[in-house]
């Protein structure tokens, strides 16, 4: 074998477990394999994972906080003006160059697969030709799926639903929309309609921006599952954000959650992104904003959790760990029993590895060699301390090592502790 993980725990509990690695792939997960690799890591009981998974980003954004100025109110609306003010004098090197520098930060953090929108309403594509090329680029350690996503409405910008055209014949993998950013709700339905069609048209996956406000009334959801029911896309259709799902009449959503199961909608909640713009024009009480992570997962709903902004115009803070965004979305849904804990980190792994399509995601034989070895005995532990990354490993190489949380104590009193292992 060419590497051999001893001793790990997995996500499921199960300990005591060794993780055989050949070409690329796992050969084989068992107690005491009798195996001898040409590598060998102890993983000391240490949780060993799949990959994290981020179902929701915009890697045309990150890391581009502060330019040509901050957000000073921090609102939505603020950040989608600035991001207006910003695209005349993007570059595609300095795209390239900041999505190079975060898909750096995405690999040492156990990240590694990432579907980005981007943003398709700059005639030039210069955002769209950057990401491909940066997709191209990091292909050997990151899987990065793109959404063309027309950031400024698909009927209200001119050139949007070209452009979006145009985006996907140059290889961009998914389709995007924003219908509650249209002109009128019967636009929004109009857009979803358009965009649904033409991803079915094309065997494509559908992502859209959808009911992204606190208003009750919005039902873009609704309309995303009937076209996705009407042409037969279950399994391939995801809403991201549905915050306004947070204040919508609850007999309303009783009715609706079961049409987006049988629609086969997936759903993505942004727990930082949702908690910071949404409740925005309330005064006290203050909506959370957050969509019904746990009605929805009851439900039989799929429900991964989005990082959706690092350093950009609607976020300025952020680092590509999806243990923060975890343990967010745990607070913000109020997910503290045992296995509600235990389904968001699965909100980070499984669940968007299956809404990207992603294939030979997982921990059985035959799937990529693709690990992370975490400072951590288990899933919830990972959450609690947003886990040191100790091994990240890509088709059976070791692409990052990080040193677990340690600390040198001098304590009046005390004894000198060396190597005091954190919090654990
Ligand atoms: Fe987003």
């Amino acid at each position: 074998m060419d590497l051999v993980i001893r001793n790990a725990t997995l996500p499921d509990g199960s300990q005591g477990m060794d993780i055989a690695i050949e070409s690329e792939r796992i050969a084989a997960v068992g107690r005491a394999l009798p195996i001898h690799g040409r590598q060998e890591i102890d993983a000391a009981g240490d949780l060993v994972t799949p990959p994290f998974v981020d179902a929701h980003f915009h890697m045309d954004a990150a890391l581009s906080y502060g330019l040509p100025r901050v957000n000073s109110s921090g609102t939505l609306l603020e950040g989608i003006a600035l991001w207006g003010e910003l695209k005349p004098s993007l570059t595609q090197e300095a795209l390239v160059e900041r999505a190079m520098q975060y898909c750096d930060w995405a690999v040492a953090r156990g990240l590694l697969a990432i579907r980005s929108h981007v943003d398709v309403c700059d005639d030039r594509l210069l955002a769209v030709e950057a990401l491909l090329h940066v997709k191209a680029r990091v292909a050997p350690y990151l899987d990065l799926q793109l959404v063309a996503f027309p950031q400024d409405g698909l009927l209200r910008s001119r050139s949007a639903l070209s452009n979006l055209k145009r985006a996907i014949a140059l290889g961009v993998d998914v389709v995007g929309g924003i219908p509650h950013f249209e002109r009128t709700m019967a636009d929004g339905a109009e857009s979803i309609r358009l965009l649904c069609e033409f991803a079915a048209e094309k065997g494509l996956r559908v992502d859209m921006h959808c009911d992204e406000s606190d208003d009750p009334l919005s039902r873009h959801i609704e309309i995303l599952a009937y076209h996705a029911q009407r042409l037969g896309m279950q399994g391939r259709v995801t809403g991201s954000h549905l915050t306004s799902m947070h204040s919508m009449d609850n007999y309303y959503v009783s009715k609706l959650l079961p049409l987006i199961r049988e629609a086969g909608v997936a759903a993505i909640a942004n727990p930082l992104i949702n908690i910071t713009l949404q409740g925005r024009h309330d005064a006290y009480p203050k909506r959370r904003g957050m969509t019904r992570v746990p009605e929805l997962l009851a439900a039989g709903i799929d429900v991964a959790f989005g990082h959706d902004c690092v350093m950009d115009p609607w976020y300025s803070l952020g680092s590509g760990d999806m243990l923060e965004v975890a343990h967010m979305g745990l607070h913000v849904a109020q997910m503290t029993g045992q296995d509600a804990m235990h389904a968001c980190f699965l909100a980070v792994t499984e669940t968007p590895a299956r809404i990207l399509g992603l294939q030979g995601y997982g921990l059985t034989p035959g799937c990529h060699a693709d690990l992370v070895i975490l400072d951590a005995s288990s899933t919830i532990e990972a959450i609690r301390l947003r886990a040191a990354r100790r091994f990240v490993i890509r088709r059976g190489n070791i692409v990052s090592q990080a040193p677990a949380a340690q600390a040198k104590l001098s304590l009046p009193g005390r004894p000198e502790q060396v190597d005091f292992r954190l919090y654990r």
